[in-house]
């Protein structure tokens, strides 16, 4: 059986005491054995939910980062900040990020490198919108965004290499891709990736997944986990979720 990763991005769904709370289910659910569970509460939950996830065996990563360690970027906070308070993980790129506030291919870079600094692990996200996919431009998004984040980065041995596929369109939507579609897809980042820095990376997928439809993702030969937004901020959906891998 491979190692399962499992990731649930809490986005800026709960507040502090809500997120202190799930965190306290999320450790009474076992998860299966070996699998990696990686909680991403909102920044101003981190100090609360920290403690209660450790305790549990569970980590805890940063949904975004700035760049720069310390400085006037009002509203910012860098990734050495989020390890001081226990983050051991940080989001790169995600989708959201990139779309909704505008973050550049070149910002995603910057962050990678930042959160490589602090010897964290980073997970990047990446992924088609559905024009770039109605014009037959996946594969050509993909390899822009990944060229961007990792040519010519000393990616350093000893810490996961975690891309995520998410394709924009099936975000919070409801509507995920289809499995082989997104096998296929994990696949070719596969490919690039290793060719860009020699590592095979693990592949996740994302975008709407739920109890129905995780299954059919990680049972897939290059999938070795998900990134789940919505069905992670509540503790039916993800103990539901949990179950369907045991
Ligand atoms: P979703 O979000 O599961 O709500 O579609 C996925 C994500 O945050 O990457």
């Amino acid at each position: 059986m491979k190692k399962l990763y499992l990731f649930a991005n809490w986005k800026m769904y709960l507040d502090a005491s809500e997120s202190e709370k799930l965190a306290r289910a999320f450790g009474k659910i076992s998860s299966p054995r070996g699998s990696e569970v990686v909680v991403f509460p909102s920044a101003i939950a981190v100090s609360a939910v920290a403690p209660i996830l450790k305790k549990n065996k569970l980590s805890i990563g940063a949904q975004n980062i700035h760049w720069a360690d310390h400085g006037g970027f009002t509203g910012e906070i860098s990734a050495a900040m989020y390890k001081d308070f226990g983050c051991t993980h940080a989001l790169a790129g995600h989708s959201e990020r990139r779309h909704l506030f505008h973050e550049s291919d070149h910002d995603v870079r910057l962050k990678l490198e930042a959160i490589l600094d602090q010897k964290m692990t980073p997970a990047l996200c990446v992924g088609e919108t559905l024009e770039e996919r109605k014009a037959g431009k996946v594969e050509e998004v993909l390899e822009r965004q990944l060229h961007s984040a990792y040519a010519n980065l000393l990616f350093p041995k000893g810490i996961d290499l975690i891309v995520a596929y998410e394709p924009v369109w099936a975000i919070g939507t409801g509507e995920s891709c289809d499995p082989k579609e997104a096998e296929r897809v994990v696949e070719l980042i596969g490919n690039s990736v290793k060719k860009l820095t020699g590592q095979t990376p693990v592949g996740l997928y994302g975008g709407s997944v739920s109890a129905e439809n995780i299954r059919h993702y990680v049972d897939q030969p290059n999938i070795q986990g998900v990134l789940v937004g919505g069905a992670s901020a509540d503790k039916e959906s993800w103990s539901a979720l949990i179950e369907k891998l045991s």
